[in-house]
């Protein structure tokens, strides 16, 4: 139950007691949101954000009674960003919402959209590995391909009687929305600003054309992971794409997360020093979903 409930324009604001409450609150939105949207668009197509906090979220969909409510056979999964490491490297997000979700819901295989940008044709692997970049940008190409065939219109294989049909094209369509894209990108904040792998300073935030781009950007923890914390390479849907979704969910836990919080809802507007700010769709809504720790600096 949320505690606090505030909303302006279209971006609203939900508090939950705790880290289990927010993760029962967000489980619950994106069920009902895959719910409407097939009955509504014939299908519900949702980047995943990686990073650890969504995980719980993921797990409560995969289990009764959620499991229940989706239509799976009508979801299109993307991922907001990935971690150019192996699929079964700790740190990649396609491992973590396969593990906590995708594996264990009845989701067609060919509408499960992963960025794969940990390996590349010669089979070296790793983001330490000679070509990790060229890997990268081949990916993020491969990906805005993919968005663009599958949004854009032209492939039937992936719209299989469940999407609407606009004209000859047998692309996804926003029935009443003003575009051809997501129906809900759920993300997560960093304490520095950043998005999906939209870091503050880097070009790829100033990207207006291609829907998915490489990006050099933070290193995380764990095996593989190079020594002193340098960078890695990511792929990463940019803000034109993310914002021309219908609806995008920011999900935000602990009080780490306090500070960054209150100065992206409460702050000056500076988007270019933090790029989740330049996450505003036009025609879409945008609602934040925090526990109780990280909205601890708001001021109501
Ligand atoms: C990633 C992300 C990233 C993440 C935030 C928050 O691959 O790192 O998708 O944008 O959502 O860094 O991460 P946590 O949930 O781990 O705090």
């Amino acid at each position: 139950m949320a505690g606090r409930d505030r909303a302006s324009g279209r971006v609203s604001v939900a508090v939950y007691a705790d880290a289990e409450a927010l993760a029962s609150a967000v489980a619950t939105a994106v069920a009902e949101e895959a719910r409407r949207s097939v009955e509504v668009r014939g299908r519900f197509a949702v980047a995943l954000a990686g990073g650890a906090t969504p995980r719980r979220a993921y797990e409560l969909l995969a289990e009764p009674p959620l499991l229940g409510v989706v239509p799976w056979q009508g979801v299109q999964v993307f991922w907001t960003d990935e971690r150019c490491v192996e699929e079964s490297d700790p740190r990649s997000n396609e491992r973590m919402a396969r593990e906590a979700l995708v594996d264990r819901v009845p989701i067609p295989p060919d509408r499960i959209h992963p960025i794969r940008c940990g390996a590349d044709q010669e089979g070296k692997r790793g983001a330490d590995a000679p070509g990790a970049e060229q890997v990268a940008r081949r990916s993020a190409a491969e990906y805005d391909a993919l968005l663009r065939r599958l949004f854009q219109g032209g492939d039937h294989t992936v719209s299989s009687g469940l999407l609407h049909h606009t004209g000859s094209a047998g692309r996804f369509h926003h029935a009443g929305s003003a575009g051809t894209a997501l129906d809900l990108a759920l993300l997560g904040v960093g304490t520095d600003g950043h998005t999906a792998s939209l870091f503050p300073d880097s070009e790829v935030i100033h990207e207006r054309r291609r829907w998915a781009a490489p990006v050099f950007g933070h290193a995380v923890p764990g095996p593989g992971a190079t020594a002193g914390g340098e960078g890695l390479w990511r792929v990463t849907l940019t803000v034109p794409f993310i914002n021309m979704a219908a609806s995008v969910l920011f999900v935000a836990s602990g009080a780490e997360k306090a500070s960054i919080v209150a100065e992206v809802l409460e702050g000056p507007p500076d988007a270019d020093r933090l790029p989740v700010r330049l996450i505003r769709p036009p025609t879409g809504t945008v609602r934040w979903f925090l526990d109780g720790s990280a909205a601890t600096l708001l001021s109501k």
